[in-house]
């Protein structure tokens, strides 16, 4: 598991407010937290901040990002268009976790309207706490930048 406790977050308006509830869990548990947008629920475009966190991703800027939109949809096409980048989106916990073990996902996409906020806070801390099982699963990933 990544001891880097440093993270990039961005989301579009449609989930702004759980951005910024996961940036005080974040807070809580000892992140040091880079904060890409949106600032408010004014209508912006996702694809905008979904490469601001990709790209930092991508370039090894930051070990791992989360993002968020309204389904998680848009900002998943946008971020897995990034080199080295595995964005995973989820709304239940067992994925969240395998996305760590099999696929070591490193920026995780919520859609606030999809997840509340309890679901949301379970899938961040899941995800940051699970760690990637190498071995066969190591190869697989790496073909996919091939
Ligand atoms: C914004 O209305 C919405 O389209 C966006 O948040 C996201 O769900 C796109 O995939």
């Amino acid at each position: 598991m990544d001891t880097d406790k440093t993270i990039i977050i961005g989301s579009d308006h449609a989930a702004y407010g759980l951005k910024e509830k996961i940036k005080d869990l974040l807070f809580t548990l000892g992140f040091r937290v880079e904060d890409a947008g949106t600032d408010s629920e004014a209508s912006v475009n996702y694809v905008e901040y979904g490469k601001k966190v990709a790209g930092a991703v991508s370039k090894g800027e930051y070990p791992r990002g989360i993002l968020l939109c309204g389904t998680g949809l848009g900002m998943s096409y946008v971020a897995n268009r990034f080199k080295g980048v595995r964005a995973a989106l989820c709304s239940d916990v067992f994925s969240a976790q395998m996305s760590r073990q099999h696929n070591d996902a490193n920026v995780l996409v919520l859609g606030g309207r999809i997840v509340g906020d309890v679901l949301a806070f379970e899938l961040v801390k899941t995800w940051l706490n699970t760690g990637f099982e190498g071995g066969r699963h190591l190869d697989r990933i790496q073909s996919i930048d091939d």
